[in-house]
């Protein structure tokens, strides 16, 4: 058999191989750089010196639990849909860095209301569902602060979200650069 009739063959299965091979090695990658870019490390290559030091003193950092929010499980959301809108928004954003947008804390600090409007908007359209995966208002009852059940079912039936009455829970609350981090 001449090696062009052997190819003829088999091409067929060589075709469906080859292009599962490919087809898996895309997966992998696309699930790799999903994962990378989820990450805090991430993040921090360009968050550093503004949004992740911030985070580093806030209480989603530093409890006396030891539970380490990441950027992620507030920013990203878990469905695939959602992620994938996140995920082609930061081009944007690797876009504005380059264009050095956040590259001094005067550039940041002025572009800082804007950024946290969008985030507003953004778990408001969700119910602040990134919120809710940790914390259940339904659950939440302090004896020692009677009214913050009171506080919290009256959040319920009115529709708010976290973000309406907590704001700066992992940064310098927009306006307020110069008071200290919430509570
Ligand atoms: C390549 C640099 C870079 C990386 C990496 C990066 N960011 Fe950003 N990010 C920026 C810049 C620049 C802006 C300002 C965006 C603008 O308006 O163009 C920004 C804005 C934001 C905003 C405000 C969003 C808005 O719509 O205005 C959030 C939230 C944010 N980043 C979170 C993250 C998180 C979480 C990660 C890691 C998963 C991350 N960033 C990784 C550069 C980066
Ligand atoms: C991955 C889990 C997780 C996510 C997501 C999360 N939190 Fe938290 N949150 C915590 C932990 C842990 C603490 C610290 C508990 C403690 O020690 O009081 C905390 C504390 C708080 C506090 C109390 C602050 C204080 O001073 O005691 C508020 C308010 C809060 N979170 C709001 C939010 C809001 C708003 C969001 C969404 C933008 C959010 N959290 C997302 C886990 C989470
Ligand atoms: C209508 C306003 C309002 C809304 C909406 C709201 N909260 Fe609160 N929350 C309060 C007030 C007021 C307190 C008590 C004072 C404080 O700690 O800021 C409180 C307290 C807390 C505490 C501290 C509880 C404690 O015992 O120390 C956490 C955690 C918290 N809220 C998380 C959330 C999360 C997460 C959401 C969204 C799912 C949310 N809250 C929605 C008003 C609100
Ligand atoms: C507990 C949830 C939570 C975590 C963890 C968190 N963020 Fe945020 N982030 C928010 C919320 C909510 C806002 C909207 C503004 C606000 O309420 O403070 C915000 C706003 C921002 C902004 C817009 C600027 C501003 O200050 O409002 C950037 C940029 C950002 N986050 C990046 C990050 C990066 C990077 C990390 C990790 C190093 C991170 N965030 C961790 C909840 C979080």
């Amino acid at each position: 058999m001449k090696i062009s009739d052997r190819l003829r063959k088999y091409s067929p299965w060589l075709l469906l191989g080859v292009g599962l091979g490919v087809g898996a090695a895309v997966v992998v990658a696309f699930e790799q750089t999903m994962h990378y870019t989820s990450q805090d490390a991430f993040c921090m290559t360009c968050h550093q010196d503004n949004a992740g030091k911030e985070w580093m003193q806030s209480v989603h950092y530093k409890n006396p639990q030891g539970v380490v929010v990441s950027c992620a499980s507030c920013h990203i959301p878990h469905e695939f849909a959602p992620k994938m809108v996140v995920k082609v928004g930061a081009i944007k954003d690797v876009w504005g860095f380059l264009q050095g947008k956040i590259s001094t804390p005067e550039k940041y600090e002025a572009l800082r209301l804007e950024m946290a409007q969008h985030e507003w908007s953004r778990l408001k359209t969700n119910g602040a569902k990134e919120c809710r995966q940790c914390h259940k208002l339904e659950a939440m009852d302090n004896p020692d602060m009677p009214f913050v059940k009171d506080e919290h079912e009256a959040a319920l039936k009115s529709g708010k979200i976290c973000t309406d009455c907590h704001q700066g829970v992992a940064h310098t609350p927009p306006g307020k650069a110069e008071v200290a981090q919430h509570p």
